[in-house]
């Protein structure tokens, strides 16, 4: 089994087991190789990046989009879930969940819903809407998707799923997907045999995240359960997702599960440059200069400008009162800039608030306006972040109230 040592974006050590290819990071030695396979064809879409954008309800919103690909790097991003039928009726709210630009291509929309009729309709009206994709839910867990078939629920009767896809696949001619868990629970593993007869029905990739619906988001990702959906579609792109936070965790994910691009969710939210960063270390292998403090405060500016643009400057604000905590994360100590972003109602009490955060984040930093090593956060890392680690890894935070909905 090889290994390979990197540091992360906030200087400290990793090392990364492999199962199957020693990979060793070194920037001469892999300079103009390709190490890894970076594209990725859906059916008839062709995507330049195999590094897609996991829905985040709430929080990868057309700003986020916006943000991230303006950063670079990242290939396919998907709507939050829309409920099918709620596209159809034209609601005012599922409409919002479908805006776009036309700098926010190529983009999925994800539905759910347990009617055929509906779900086969709704993908149509994407269809027409000129989406590149539809994806269809079945990881979501809230109990009012999955009492009427719905979300994760779609794991536990392959025969019906099958049955609804195929009406969907038949009904358009852009490319249809489907994300799911592992299964239902430990003892009801089925993403392997629904992904083989979603395969059968011609759905053109599968997205999974390695837990089961009944694990919530605790416990480490199953990097094997994903691998054993990857060998039950050998036709099929499968594409890896959970608790990928750095570049070396989306390379152990390729590695070990022989997936065909990863998706990311929360792990954007710390590091919004991550596609970039995975795109360069599988490209070049080199790993980029982390962002600097500045750059992270300015790509928490820009987000919030364009949450005033898309939603107007009071519901924006109040809605980036909670994804701001995310982006200063990875910045040491928060309490003074999460206590008072929660008051926040305009663009201009949030210059305010980071200008007064910057002076009181002074007393932990250098001479050199670094962070001190003893405020460093532990990197986040599941999983991924093994023996030889300085500081033990931190979970990945969850966004509060999503265990029960997600
Ligand atoms: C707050 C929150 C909202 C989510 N919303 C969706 C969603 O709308 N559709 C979906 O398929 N998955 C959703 N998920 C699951 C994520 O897409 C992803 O599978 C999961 O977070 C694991 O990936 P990560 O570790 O990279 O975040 C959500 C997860 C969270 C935490």
């Amino acid at each position: 089994m090889g290994s390979f040592y990197c540091k992360n974006d906030i200087g400290q050590m990793l090392f990364y087991p492999l199962v199957s290819r020693a990979v060793k990071l070194d920037s001469d030695s892999m300079q103009g190789t390709q190490p890894y396979q970076s594209s990725v064809t859906i059916g008839n879409l062709f995507l330049e990046s195999n590094l897609f954008l996991s829905p985040l309800a709430g929080y990868t919103t057309l700003p986020f989009r916006l943000l991230v690909r303006e950063i670079g790097g990242v290939g396919l991003c998907t709507t939050d879930l829309v409920n099918a039928r709620s596209l159809l009726e034209k609601n005012r709210k599922a409409l919002k969940l479908v805006e776009t630009r036309p700098q926010d291509t190529p983009l999925a929309v994800q539905i759910f819903g347990s009617k055929p009729e509906e779900m086969r309709e709704a993908a149509k009206v994407i269809e027409a809407g000129g989406f590149a994709a539809v994806d269809i839910n079945m990881g979501c867990p809230v109990p009012k998707v999955c009492k009427v078939g719905g979300g994760s629920a779609m794991m536990k009767d392959t025969a019906a799923t099958a049955a609804l896809v195929q009406g969907v696949v038949e009904a358009v001619s852009i490319p249809v997907t489907c994300k799911m868990r592992l299964g239902w629970d430990a003892s009801n593993i089925t993403a392997p045999d629904l992904a083989k007869a979603l395969a059968d029905v011609g759905v053109s990739a599968i997205c999974v995240h390695g837990r089961t619906r009944d694990q919530g988001f605790a416990g480490g990702v199953n990097l094997e359960g994903i691998r054993a959906v990857v060998e039950a579609v050998p036709s099929l792109p499968v594409i890896g997702n959970g608790d990928v936070t750095t570049a070396l965790a989306a390379a152990t994910m390729l590695e070990q599960t022989g997936c065909a691009g990863v998706s990311i969710g929360r792990g954007a939210f710390y590091n919004p440059w991550i596609f970039l960063e995975i795109a360069d270390w599988m490209a070049r292998g080199v790993v980029r200069q982390a962002p600097s403090d500045e750059d992270r405060f300015g790509a928490m500016r820009r987000h919030l400008h364009l949450m005033a643009e898309v939603f107007g400057e009071q519901a924006g604000c109040l809605q980036f009162r909670k994804i701001a905590p995310w982006f200063v994360r990875m910045l040491g100590p928060t309490h003074e800039f999460n206590r008072r972003i929660h008051t926040l109602v305009s663009l201009t009490q949030f210059e305010e608030i980071l200008e007064d955060y910057k002076k009181w984040r002074a007393q932990f930093l250098d001479a050199d306006g670094k962070l001190m090593p003893r405020y460093r956060p532990a990197p986040a890392g599941g999983v991924f972040v093994g023996a030889g680690e300085a500081g033990s890894p931190a979970a990945i935070a969850v966004p509060k109230g999503a265990v029960d909905y997600w």
